[in-house]
């Protein structure tokens, strides 16, 4: 067994997708998934909180951590299995979620196209559910291997035990109980093009479409709607998009008949956060080193230097102006630690 190297007052500035400005008083990058043991004993035995992070694009980082920050940085991957139906592949936590895709897509499978070009790591993945364009990671899932931290060892998920849901799943309900080691997906060999979503309908009627056409179209889509938080920091939708029942959307949707409105199965409604920040009149809004993206108001960027308290602050001010202006709740998406 390697002993685990802690790197002391480690900055995080360069492992968060905002860029905030923050530091831990220890790092450590973590290659193995058979470490995961050893790094919970070291960090019981200095007495330390320990903290775990993948690519850092869904959280907002404290300016000082007094613990141990864990990089998830294990790698691996490939095809397991190659049914009649279906080819089964897995590929490891720390692995980068966009090269996944591409791996899926020079293999000539298709499944998870739509969701090429979302900033983060695999094993983040099933932890918020991750969808854009009309699918989720949920919709391919065939189980994970988790390492659970409070029995010490390393267990198997299917799909009903991850309780998947809009931007959800089990492993939000016990933050930090679970760690993520692997993630398995099956793709179905009679791929089926998912163009619902406006901006790939255009797709449509395309002879022998291929998922890499689908997922070059997706990756355009992006550029062309979200900023690169490699040029302007930021951690993707900063909102969930709220789920309200219909009695919360009415005073919305008299006001604005047009209000984008996707009906539930179960009879409330998902409203878009980046319309109602935008009908706030907050698109662009600036407050100290922290703004919204002129380009998607769902977006929160960092100005320069911007720091956990600059992003909360801001946060909260959104959340209370579109309280006050519709009547809505919004909540946050990325985990403040
Ligand atoms: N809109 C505005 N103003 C804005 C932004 C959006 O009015 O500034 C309107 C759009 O015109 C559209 C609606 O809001 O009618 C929805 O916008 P969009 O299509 O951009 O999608 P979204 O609901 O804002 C969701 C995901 C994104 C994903 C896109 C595309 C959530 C919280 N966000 O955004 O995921 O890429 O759909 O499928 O569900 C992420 O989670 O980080 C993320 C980027």
């Amino acid at each position: 067994m390697t002993a685990l190297t802690l790197i002391p007052d480690f900055d995080l500035t360069a492992h968060n997708t905002l860029a905030l400005t923050a530091r831990s008083r220890f790092g450590v990058k973590i290659e193995r998934a058979e470490d995961f043991p050893a790094l919970y004993a070291l960090a019981a035995e200095q007495n330390l909180p320990l903290r775990i992070l993948g690519g850092g694009s869904n959280v907002v980082l404290s300016q000082d951590f007094d613990g141990i920050t864990a990089l998830v940085s294990i790698t691996g991957g490939g095809i397991i299995e190659n049914g009649p139906d279906a080819t089964v592949v897995e590929a490891s936590a720390g692995e980068t979620w966009h090269d996944f895709v591409v791996f899926t897509i020079d293999k000539g499978l298709g499944g998870i196209e739509n969701l090429a070009g979302i900033p983060g790591t695999v094993g983040a993945a099933p932890v918020q559910n991750i969808g854009a364009y009309g699918a989720e990671v949920a919709d391919v899932f065939e189980s994970l291997l988790a390492y659970d931290t409070t029995t010490g060892t390393t267990r198997t998920f299917t799909g009903p035990e991850c309780k998947f849901a809009y931007r959800d799943s089990v492993f939000k309900y016990e933050p930090g109980r679970y760690v993520v080691l692997s993630l398995c997906l099956r793709l179905k060999r009679d791929w089926q093009p998912n163009l619902k979503f406006a901006g790939l309908s255009e797709l449509e009627g395309t002879p022998d479409l291929t998922p890499r056409q689908v997922m070059d179209r997706v990756v355009a889509l992006r550029n062309s709607k979200l900023p690169d938080w490699r040029v302007t920091p930021n951690a993707g939708s900063f909102f969930q998009n709220p789920i309200v029942s219909l009695e919360d959307a009415a005073p919305v949707l008299a006001e604005f008949p047009t209000a984008p409105s996707f009906p539930q199965p179960d009879g409330r409604t998902k409203l878009s956060a980046g319309w109602l920040i935008e009908k706030t009149g907050l698109k662009g809004f600036r407050m100290g080193r922290a703004g919204i993206s002129e380009r998607h108001a769902l977006v929160l960027i960092n100005l320069g230097g911007a720091t956990a308290e600059d992003i909360a602050a801001l946060a909260t001010h959104i959340k209370t102006s579109v309280q006050s202006r519709f009547g809505i709740a919004l909540h946050e998406e990325p985990v403040f630690t």
